[in-house]
């Protein structure tokens, strides 16, 4: 199988180029690479790569992701998150070839407090949900063989995280506030680059399970829990820490004023993928733990 992988360097991107080498030959490119073009804000060449390269599979880990800047910049956000995309999808139906890619909780519009569905009705309130539901529209409308796969709250071991900031934050300073009131899952990318590999494994014998899917580990929290629950980890692991975990006050989203509005339930329902592709998710605080360890060199 030869798999092109677009958005090598990201958090995503970066795991993927991991478990996708188990499937086959993979050509991973991102933004900077040579000798093809990768650049997702010039689409004909995506178009001119995905032709020379006719891949059998196309995986697209590359996005415009800065929520807050996307709201003063909404044409880039658009071409790089949906009509690319959009591009990618119509090579992919002309040669036969599967299009993976990734999507958002920011489709949403955070109300209630029930995990969302794959039917639920998107309302995004932001500029990159507006343009991340459009690259998921353009996708399914282009007739390509196509994994679509929702996730949230994206952590790495490698690059900046939130995890990350708390831990930081925890080692200078006595007294932390954190919003409350928006409920989602931390999701490893390690985990999701997984998932995509088990998943492109089973649509290669069942292409009927093609489609949109809800990716998330288990469990849900807040901002707040999960920083508590970062500076509990850290704390058992004898890191320098200044604050206990208890000492993490609970704040409302308005207290933080952002240029992009957030959703306040983030909560996506993994039932459908669960359940087509024969996997368990596991909880959040696996992986989380999983990713401090290795920051933190605590052995297990
Ligand atoms: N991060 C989250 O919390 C989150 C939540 C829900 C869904 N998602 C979705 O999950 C997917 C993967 O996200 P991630 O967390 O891995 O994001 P990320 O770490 O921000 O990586 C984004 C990638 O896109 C690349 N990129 C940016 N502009 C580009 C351009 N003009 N041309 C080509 N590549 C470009 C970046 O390249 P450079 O490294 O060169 O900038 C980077 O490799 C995305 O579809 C995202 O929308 C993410």
């Amino acid at each position: 199988m030869n798999i092109l992988l677009f958005g090598k360097g990201g958090q995503v991107g970066w795991e993927l180029q991991r478990s996708l080498a188990v499937l086959g030959k993979v050509t991973a490119l991102g933004r900077d690479s040579t000798g093809h073009c990768a650049d997702f804000s010039h689409s004909e060449g995506i178009a001119e790569t995905v032709r020379a390269l006719r891949p059998d599979v196309i995986v697209n880990a590359a996005a415009h992701t800065a929520v807050d800047k996307a709201e003063s910049e909404p044409e880039l956000a658009r071409l790089l998150n949906a009509t690319t995309p959009g591009v990618l999808a119509e090579e992919a139906a002309r040669l036969g070839a599967w299009l993976v890619h990734y999507s958002t909780d920011y489709v949403f519009d955070g109300s209630g407090s029930r995990p969302w569905v794959e039917t639920d009705a998107p309302a995004p309130l932001s500029v990159y949900g507006r343009t991340k539901l459009e690259g998921e529209r353009l996708i399914q409308q282009s007739g390509c063989k196509h994994l679509i796969l929702r996730t949230s709250w994206v952590y790495a071991a490698r690059g900046g995280n939130f995890a990350k900031t708390m831990l930081r934050l925890a080692q200078e300073r006595e007294r932390l506030t954190v919003i409350d009131d928006q409920w989602g899952a931390p999701t490893g990318a390690d985990l999701i680059a997984d998932v995509t590999a088990h998943a492109l494994r089973h649509l290669m014998q069942r292409p009927q399970d093609a489609g949109l899917y809800h990716l998330v580990a288990a469990g849900e929290t807040t901002w707040n829990s999960y920083a508590k629950y970062v500076i509990e980890q850290a704390q058992q692991a004898q890191a320098a820490i200044k604050i206990k975990a208890t000492e993490v006050a609970p704040v409302p989203t308005s207290a933080f004023p952002t240029p992009a509005v957030r959703p306040h339930n983030s909560r996506l329902d993994t039932r459908k993928l669960q359940a087509t592709f024969g996997l368990t998710l596991p909880h959040w605080q696996q992986g989380v733990a999983r990713m401090l360890t290795e920051i933190l060199c605590r052995t297990p």
